[in-house]
């Protein structure tokens, strides 16, 4: 029985092997060695493995025929890719691998924000003071390579669904890394919908919920009242009325509020030091048709233009002893995209706009504070910090 069991583990895995990998490729020769495992594929069965690892159903025939299409496409671009022994990044076929570039970039993507408008809505008030200089006796000279995950200070990356919400998950993601960092009491998950519904023109901010919109809004918002958690405000992809705190919606256990946020000049250097000393960093981002399908190596920073952004993800660390520096990024397309779980390595470079102009808008939020059941809008967001320790459930350093 038991070697019975065993052959057939071992044949399952012999023919899990055989399939292939779809992404998360750690070298181009994995990369190039899954590109002709698929060259030699029949495409249509093909993409019944990728469905099947995908969970995918279609609606109607029609719909199928469509996303075969697509994916089709996007099996010759994979292969192509892949097998070019100077590629510096690899593509993949993951879960969007059934649409078009058209398709992922009306339904996910932020439209019509400028990096002029950007950069202005980020310099409206209130912004907290600046990040802490280096001190003389605590040497912070940042580390070569530094990963706040290692740390266990990134929660698993989320989805931002068929909605152009990146804004308020890479806001929401840098305030949850910087209350882990902080040890500020709170829910561990926060809510993104609460941003897309209320962080709108109702109160004077400019952003636009699915259509895209500022993480600097956020971030201001979230001084200003409270961020709450996504158990008591749920994510569901769409606008909808802003339901927090307005209309007196009590604030719920796990809320919190920030002493607003800290905008990162724009060199690699002080994004790294503001990464080490502070946390996690908001990056806006120029998303073009090659990054969607990101499936390991290095993304280089001549792999798109800078004339744009439409998207906004959270840099969580970065390695700079690697032969071509990059800063690792957490994306809000699932756990499934890209590598390590929703993440990317984009090249780090020298210059004042950044890879695919990565270093348009750099938020960095300040201190977390925990929101106890108090209606958060009758508290100034000066007196947050000092409320900290003004809240007996709250322990506070001594
Ligand atoms: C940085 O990259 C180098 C070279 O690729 C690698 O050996 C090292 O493990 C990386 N460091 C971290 C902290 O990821
Ligand atoms: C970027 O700056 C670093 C540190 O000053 C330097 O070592 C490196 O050569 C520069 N890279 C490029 C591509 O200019």
């Amino acid at each position: 029985m038991k070697a019975l069991l065993a052959a057939l583990l071992f044949l399952s895995a012999m023919a899990a092997a055989a399939k292939p990998a779809f992404g998360g490729y750690e070298s181009q020769q994995e990369a190039a060695d899954d590109a002709d495992a698929m060259k030699k594929m029949d495409r249509k069965t093909l993409f019944a493995e990728w469905r099947a690892a995908n969970g995918k159903a279609y609606a109607s025939p029609a719909r199928e025929a469509a996303a075969f299409a697509a994916f089709n496409a996007a099996v010759t671009s994979v292969i192509a890719h892949n097998s070019n022994p100077n590629a510096k990044f690899f593509k993949g076929l993951d879960e969007y691998a059934d649409l078009t570039w058209e398709q992922f970039a009306a339904t996910r993507l932020m439209k019509g924000i400028s990096p002029a408008a950007a950069v202005a809505r980020g310099a409206a008030a209130p912004k907290a003071a600046a990040l802490p200089k280096p001190g003389r006796k605590l040497a912070q000279t940042p580390p070569a390579a530094w990963d706040w995950r290692a740390l266990g200070k990134v929660p698993a990356a989320r989805n931002q669904g068929g909605c152009g919400s990146c804004w308020a998950f890479a806001a929401v993601a840098a305030l949850e890394s910087k209350a882990l960092i902080d040890g500020t009491t709170f829910s561990g998950d926060l809510s993104e919908q609460q941003m897309v519904d209320c962080v709108n023109s109702a109160l004077g901010y400019s952003s636009g919920g699915c259509n895209g919109g500022y993480s600097s809004d956020v971030l201001n918002y979230v001084a200003k009242f409270r961020a709450t958690t996504e158990a008591d405000y749920r994510y569901t992809a769409t606008m909808g009325t802003c339901q927090e705190p307005m209309t007196g919606h009590p604030a719920v256990a796990g809320s919190l509020t920030v002493a607003g946020y800290t905008t990162v000049t724009a060199s690699k250097a002080a994004i790294q030091s503001a990464i080490y000393t502070n946390g996690p960093v908001v990056t806006y981002f120029n998303v073009i048709s090659s990054f969607y399908g990101y499936a390991g190596g290095i993304y280089p920073a001549a792999g798109c233009p800078t004339d744009t952004i439409n998207h906004a993800m959270l840099i969580v660390g970065y390695n700079f002893s690697a032969p071509v520096p990059y800063w690792i990024i957490r994306n809000s397309w699932g756990a499934g995209w890209g590598i390590e779980g929703g993440y990317i390595y984009v090249e780090a470079t020298n210059n004042s706009l950044g890879a695919c102009r990565m270093y348009t808008g750099l938020y960095a939020p300040r201190l977390t504070s925990a929101v106890s059941n108090l209606a958060a809008e009758d508290v100034p967001a000066v007196a947050v910090a000092a409320l900290r320790c003004a809240w007996p459930a709250i322990s506070c350093p001594k």
